[in-house]
This record gives structure tokens, sequence and C-alpha cells, in this order.
């Protein structure tokens, strides 16, 4: 085989069309996201969570009777088996990081024969155990990191709602399921971001998706992807007060600090996302009679993007989704160790949905590399060196 690279190398893959996709689109110069068809802001307030992993794995709404089977299937996968709770005790007995426990234990899917209610042969059975069960393990983990006992889910509650319940033990309100069903949408695909690239590459390999998935949620887990929202949400607080926006900022950048939850390789204006959940954020707030910490974030963001064009000028940074993320997932009563990992329990939808997709394209993802070392060398043996 040919190993010349046809085209000339590219630091970061950026702007390389790597994939072609049904799943979503992003536009970075308008400022768009279309998720199988639908804008961001249509589908993600009104979709269920079901309906949008439905929509993924079909490219189709569910209609009454299909929706109750995927829910019904969720069900059945959603409680965990004995030895991923095992897992998750010796895990949380050594105080493994949440995104770590999530990762071990999702590779525990593969120990778990396809359950009741999936066909041996339907291919969707390592993806709908890894989507039901992601909320069950970062809340059972979550608890026993707490010295909690973990809660079994409840069939009664869709899938967002046992999250809640779960982590809780109480059964939330429904502005509440819905303004996570909301964020699960809107985070739930995103183009060819990184850890979705990682889950194609493994999956292009013929190899399995839980094996991708465990991957995907390595790759999200790092500050420059999904794990900016709980720092973005820290700075707000050590900001504390409207007026001490500007010098804690300022200072930041002086030292050459990135500000978390601005800036995005795609978008080049506001993401769309951010006024999704700016929107649903600002109406879980009033719903709390506690708008303070709302509006306090408006006028960080409005300061950091005056101070970004200022320290940056030409790069165009402006807020992208983790920003209100934070703000949206600190009102539901999240503590910020759970951002990231309630990142993955919407991503996983996507990162199986395009495990499907490549699947069936069925083509080995293999670039090429550039030498960039020495030539030439000889060796030597270790008394000579
Ligand atoms: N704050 C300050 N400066 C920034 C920021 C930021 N948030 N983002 C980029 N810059 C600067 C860089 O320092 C660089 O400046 P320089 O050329 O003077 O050195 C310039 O803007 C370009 O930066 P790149 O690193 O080339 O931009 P890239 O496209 O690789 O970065 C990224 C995208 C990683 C998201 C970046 O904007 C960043 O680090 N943001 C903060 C972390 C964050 O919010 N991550 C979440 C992303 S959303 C998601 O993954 C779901």
């Amino acid at each position: 085989m040919n190993d010349e690279p046809t085209t000339a190398f590219v630091a970061g893959l950026e702007d390389v069309v790597a994939v072609q996709t049904r799943l979503s689109d992003v536009d970075g110069e308008a400022g768009e996201l279309t998720i199988a068809g639908f804008r961001v802001e249509e589908l993600a307030r009104q979709a269920s969570f079901e309906e949008t992993v439905y929509l993924l794995w079909h490219d189709v709404l569910p209609n009454e009777e299909r929706l109750v089977g995927l829910r019904k299937a969720l069900d059945i996968q959603r409680p965990l088996p004995r030895i991923t709770l095992d897992l998750l005790r010796a895990a949380a007995s050594e105080r493994v990081p949440v995104m770590d426990a999530l990762r071990m234990a999702a590779g525990t899917t593969s120990l778990s024969t396809p359950g009741e209610g999936i066909a041996e042969d339907d291919n969707h059975g390592e993806a709908l155990a890894l989507v039901a069960r992601f909320p069950t393990i970062v809340a059972a983990y979550w608890r026993l990191f707490n010295g909690k006992e973990p809660i079994e889910p409840d069939p009664e509650l869709g899938h967002a709602a046992n999250y809640l319940y779960m982590l809780s033990g109480q059964k939330p309100a429904n502005e509440f399921v819905r303004a996570l069903e909301t964020y699960l949408n809107t985070v739930v695909d995103h183009g060819m971001n990184a850890s979705t690239f990682v889950a194609r590459v493994i999956v292009s390999t013929r190899s399995d998706v839980v094996s991708a998935v465990v991957g995907a949620v390595g790759a999200l887990k790092g500050p420059l992807h999904g794990g900016a929202p709980g720092p973005a949400l820290d700075v707000v607080f050590e900001i504390g007060s409207a007026n001490w926006a500007e010098p804690i900022l300022r200072e930041k950048l002086e030292r050459g600090e990135r500000l978390m939850g601005f800036g995005h390789r795609v978008y080049k204006v506001r993401d769309p996302r951010a006024d999704v959940l700016s929107t649903a954020a600002e109406r879980l707030y009033e719903t709390d009679g506690d708008t303070a910490l709302y509006g306090l974030s408006r006028e960080v963001e409005e300061t950091a993007l005056k101070l970004l064009a200022e320290y940056k000028p030409g790069r165009n940074l402006q807020t992208n989704v983790e920003f209100y993320t934070a703000l949206l997932l600190h009102g539901l009563g999240l503590p910020t160790d759970l951002f990231t990992p309630t990142f993955a329990i919407g991503r996983v939808a996507g990162w199986t949905a395009h495990c499907f997709e490549q699947r069936a394209l069925d083509r080995l993802i293999r670039p090429q590399s550039e030498y960039a070392g020495v030539k030439g060398r000889h060796w030597t043996p270790p008394e000579e060196r």
C-alpha cells in the first residue's frame, strides 16, 4: 500500500471532513445546529430524551407504540448487574473520579447477556444497555462515593426523571425533568467532536459498541472537550459579584489562562446550544424564585466576551455550550463533579448512533502520518551510547 500522504498535514484535523452523517449538522459560521433534521431550538425543548434516542437510531420520530416499546426496553436494562455495582463499590473506596468510574463501569456492559426485551440478534442491545445504564451508574456511584447506598430505578419514571430520582431519592418536579431533558437533547450529538470521532474509529475496525463508548468516555473527560463546565461555574462563584468580573477575568487573561466556557473549534459565532440552555436555565431559576446567580452569569458572560475581544482580537471567541450547562445543571441541584458525567449521559446516545452509522459504512478509518523524526540512524550497542 502506498503510504505517501495525498493531502497536507493539518494539526488537529481542523476543517478536515472525515465522515458523512445524517445525525447532526454543525454550521459554525451561521451558529446553527441541526439534529437529525430538526433545529436544536425546536427539538431540545419539546422532545423527551427517549424520543431523541429513537430519532437518532431510526431517523424518524417514534409513534406512541414504538415509544412505549423503547421506554420498556430501557426500563429493563436500567438496573445494574451485580458485577457493575461491585466495581463501583471498589472504585468509591479508592475515591476514583466519577468519569473514571463511569468509564470502568461502562466496560462491564459487555459482561451482561442481552436481557429480557432484547432479541439475541438485535444489534441495538449493547447500545440500549449503555444508554439505559449510564444514569444508573453515575447516580449509584455518586451515592457510594458519598457513603450512601444506591437507589434502584423506578419503572414508573422516564429516563431523565429516573436519573434525578436515583441521585436524591426524591421524585423530581416536572420543571426539573423538562430542564434536564432539554439539556440531554441539546448535547446528544454534535458533528465530529473528539469523543464521537474516537467511537467511530473504534467501530470502524469492526470492534464492538461497548469498546467504542468506553473510548469515547475517555475522550470526553478532557478539559478541552467535556470537562469545562465545572471550571466555568467555579469562575462565576469566584467572581461572586458583578463588579469583580472585570478585574478577575482580566487577571486570568493576563496570566495567559483560558476562560472556560468560551471559544470553540467550529463555532465562530455564539454556540446555538448556549442560547437553548440559557433560556432553559432562566426558566428553571425563575421557578425557584432565585435569579441572582443567573443574572450574575449573564454579566460574567458579557464581561468575558468584551475582554476576549480585547485580548484575542480577530479570534471570534464566543460563549460555548459549557457556560450555560454549568448554570443549568447547578440549578438542577447537581454538584460540579457530575457535570461531565451528565454530559456523557446525553452524548452516549449520539455515540451509539454514530457506531451504527459507521458499522453500516464498514470502512476502516485509517489516516496517514507525516514522519517528522530523524532519519538514517545506525544502531549502537548499549556500552557505546
Ligand atoms: N480563553 C482565552 N483564550 C482562548 C480561549 C479561551 N477560552 N479559547 C481560545 N483562546 C485563544 C488561544 O489561546 C489562542 O490564542 P493565541 O493564538 O494568541 O495563542 C486562540 O484563542 C486560538 O485558540 P486555539 O487553541 O487554536 O483554538 P481551538 O480551536 O483549538 O480551541 C477550544 C477550541 C479548545 C474549545 C478553546 O477555545 C478552549 O480551550 N476553550 C476553553 C475550554 C472550553 O470551554 N472547552 C469546552 C469546549 S465545548 C465542548 O467541547 C463541548
